[in-house]
Order: C-alpha cells, then structure tokens, then sequence
C-alpha cells in the first residue's frame, strides 16, 4: 500500500541522456573504494556490507523482504541463455556496462570468449578497467553512446553477440534506433535483459509498476520496437525475480539469421 502511496505521489521525470550521465557516473564513482576494498573476484562481483543488505524484493513473482542476491540471479540467466540460445560463440559485447563486472564474471567463466564493454560514462569505464587489472581477467572496456555515439567510437571488433542488462531501460523513446547499433555490431544476435512494462502481469503489483516506470521515464514500447526489426526470430521470457519489487523484467532473444534488415552484415 505504501509503495502505491508513493508512486502516486512521485513527481513525472524526463529522462534525458545528461541526467543518466550524472546520475551514473556519481553512482559508480561510490565503487572506487568497493574495488579498492575487494580481496576476491566475488567480493567485487557483489560488494559485501552493501550489495547483500536485506530490502523489499520481487522473489519468484511475489514481494519479500529478504537479502536477495539479485545481481548473482539476474548473471546466472544471462549466462544460461547464452548456454541456450548462442553455443559456440568467441566474442561478446555488453552494451551499458557500468562497472564491467557482468563481463567479469562471464571471463570467469569462458576464459577463451572475447570481452568488450562499453560504456556511457568515464568513472564506469575507468574502474571497469581497473577492475579487470587488479583480478587478471581480460575483457576490454571503452566509452561511447550506443544511441547517438559516432560510428568511429565503436572501437572493438565486431562480437558474435551483444547483450543489455537494465541499460535500454534508460533510453525511454529510442529504443529502437539503439537496438538497431547494437545489431549492426553482432553477428549472431543479442539478448536482453530489461523492464518491459507491457509484459507486466495485471495484479495490483504489476499495474503499479507499470505507472511507476510511466513516472521515472522508462522503456517504453520497446515490444512493438523489437516486432518491427524484421528479425527473423523473436524469443522472450519472462524473468520471475527483481532487485525491484514493481519490476517484472523480461528477456528477450533476438536473432540476426535471415534478417530482412541486416542482409549485408551476414558473415
Ligand atoms: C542500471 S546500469 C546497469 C549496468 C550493467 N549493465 C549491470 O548490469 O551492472 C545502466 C547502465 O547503462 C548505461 N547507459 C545508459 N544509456 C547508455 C547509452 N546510451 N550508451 C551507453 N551506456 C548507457 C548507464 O550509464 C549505466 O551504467
């Protein structure tokens, strides 16, 4: 009832790309001393004392109030649908990846696959990289808008894949335009994993959250965006858990094979 409370009362914001750079870039700035303070791999990978706090989560569809260690979940389904729906491949690329640690942990555990990361704000990319110094895994990071960035700031080579987490939900209006760079840079596809509000349930708890990402300025639309790439092969399922107990994240599988709209990039 609080939350609803609170949402009803949330002032409507305009999310534009300067107000996520200042918003990020302060926020990842704070893990400057969570690197520097990190013994191990999984002490950077969720930062003890911060990262594993008890709060209200979305847990298997229903509000808990638990430590929840959603960071391992949300890696744990990224690293099971590559497994599902792309073998085989060499390289891949994170589009919006903060602090690089998604990567990290994917270097961990495919030593032989190609890391790139890149990055909207300077302080992500500048402990991204000295993240992966201090615990020898080689993934590569470097700064760029994958909305309006020139096609000269895509700096790494074309990967076999690309992929989003909780990065598109900041780009409210344009999704489609992103979506389109991301694919112009992958072989295969790319995958998502992101606040779909249309894919939300009709409960209480899902319209909530469906006017709650209306206010904040979210994703929107991004289903029909997707609908209209002309891919051949559009794959989502739902993700049952959040670190937000309004969200109902989505996954969303797209694949490049026979696409009316990438017929020259083929390789
Ligand atoms: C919620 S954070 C998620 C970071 C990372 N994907 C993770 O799961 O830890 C969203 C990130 O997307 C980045 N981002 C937003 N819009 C972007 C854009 N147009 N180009 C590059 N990065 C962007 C933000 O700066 C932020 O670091």
């Amino acid at each position: 009832m609080r939350m609803t409370y609170a949402v009803l009362r949330r002032r409507r914001l305009k999310r534009k790309t300067a107000n996520v750079v200042q918003e990020y870039s302060d926020g990842w700035n704070q893990y400057r001393d969570y690197l520097r303070k990190a013994k191990t791999l999984e002490d950077w990978l969720r930062v003890p004392g911060v990262e594993d706090q008890p709060g209200f989560f979305n847990v298997e569809g229903r509000l808990s109030y638990q430590s929840f260690d959603h960071i391992g979940f949300y890696r744990r389904t990224l690293l099971e649908a590559l497994r599902r729906h792309f073998t085989g491949i060499s390289s891949i690329t994170e589009y919006g990846c903060g602090v690089g640690r998604n990567l990290l942990f994917l270097k961990s555990r495919f030593p032989q696959v190609a890391m790139y990361g890149y990055e909207l704000c300077a302080p992500g990319v500048e402990i991204a990289r000295a993240a992966s110094e201090k615990f020898g895994l080689d993934c590569c990071f470097s700064q760029l808008d994958y909305l309006h960035g020139h096609s000269s700031q895509y700096v790494f080579p074309d990967s076999d894949i690309g992929f989003t987490m909780f990065s598109l939900e900041q780009i409210p209006k344009e999704s489609q335009a992103a979506l389109r760079n991301i694919l112009h840079h992958v072989r295969f596809g790319s995958l998502h994993i992101e606040p779909v509000p249309e894919n939300y349930p009709l409960s209480l708890r899902g319209l909530v959250g469906r006017l709650d990402h209306w206010k904040v300025d979210y994703l929107t639309g991004f289903d029909k965006s997707v609908r209209r790439l002309g891919l051949k092969d559009v794959i989502v399922e739902p993700v049952c858990s959040a670190h937000n107990p309004l969200m109902f994240p989505s996954l969303y599988i797209l694949n490049k094979a026979q696409s009316s709209l990438f017929p020259n990039d083929e390789k």
